[in-house]
């Protein structure tokens, strides 16, 4: 497959998705986020991929949807090209992804990143709604995750008045897993999605969907889920290495089944 605006590699266990507009800081155009999710999707049915990383440059994570590309649409054209409509694709994801940000992220460059599973920041990370100042609103999920992730007081600020968090800010209020310097926040993204890569496969993807579920469900639902995920587990070959292993003091190791 030959994309245009993204780069693709694999780094062990990890499918590394590269954001590469650097003369738009990595807007999201219709083609940008077309390839990018073909590309996750390529790597969530690669066997020899266990998690994904998505990521940008040093300077821009993405700074948002690109306003060059709707600045004249009309809510007609809006709803006919549907283009948020694609992102329902990335939800869909069944592998962990990882989001590596440094610098800005920004509008449904945040809201992209907030719909990855983790978020390893550089120190130099910015993340911001800023679509108030363009007159609208976030349109990718970012009301929705932003304020299940870090609450409701700090997200109206960002969201009504354009309020920056800083990486160290973002972290504290739950948004990031961990900062690091910007030299090495690829490669913490690509050690840590190497090493969720490398766990038991089913258990990896059944474990996602559950702490997902708690994001998007009532508690009831998502417990539930839950267990039935847990039980089901106990028909597969991993649960049975896994558990047999830990009983013989050795290293799993893992079939996917
Ligand atoms: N769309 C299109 N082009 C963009 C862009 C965007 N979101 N962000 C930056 N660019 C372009 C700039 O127009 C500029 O292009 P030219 O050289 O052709 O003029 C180039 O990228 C470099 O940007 P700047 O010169 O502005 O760089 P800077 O360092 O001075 O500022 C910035 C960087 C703070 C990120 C600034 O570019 C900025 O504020 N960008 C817009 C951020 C924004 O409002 N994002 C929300 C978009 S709406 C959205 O995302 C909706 C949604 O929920 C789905």
């Amino acid at each position: 497959m030959t994309y245009t605006t993204i780069l693709t590699e694999v780094r062990g266990r990890a499918g590394v998705v590269q954001i590469h507009r650097p003369e738009a800081m990595n807007a999201l155009n219709a083609t940008v986020m077309e390839e990018l999710t073909q590309a996750l999707e390529a790597f969530d049915s690669d066997s020899n991929v266990g998690a994904m990383v998505l990521t940008g440059d040093a300077k821009a994570f993405a700074a948002g949807a690109d306003i060059k590309e709707m600045a004249e649409a009309t809510p007609v054209e809006m709803l006919l090209a549907d283009r948020i409509g694609r992102w329902d694709r990335l939800r869909r994801m069944r592998k962990p992804v990882v989001a590596a940000v440094s610098g800005w992220c920004l509008g449904g460059g945040n809201e992209l990143a907030m719909a990855c599973d983790m978020i390893v920041a550089s120190e130099t990370a910015r993340f911001g709604q800023p679509e108030i100042s363009l007159g609208v609103i976030p349109g990718a999920g970012g009301t929705q995750r932003l304020t299940r992730a870090i609450g409701k007081a700090v997200a109206m600020e960002m969201v009504l008045n354009n309020r920056t968090l800083t990486a160290l800010e973002a972290q504290q209020l739950g948004l990031v897993n961990r900062v690091v310097p910007v030299e090495v926040y690829l490669e913490e993204a690509v050690r840590l999605a190497d090493e969720i890569g490398s766990r038991a496969p089913l258990a990896v993807r059944l474990a996602k969907e559950a702490v997902n579920h708690a994001f998007e469900s009532f508690l009831a639902d998502g417990i539930a889920d839950e267990r039935r995920s847990f039980y089901f587990l106990f028909s597969s070959q991993d649960q049975k290495e896994g558990m047999q292993a830990f009983v013989s003091k050795r290293k799993p190791v893992w079939k996917g089944s």
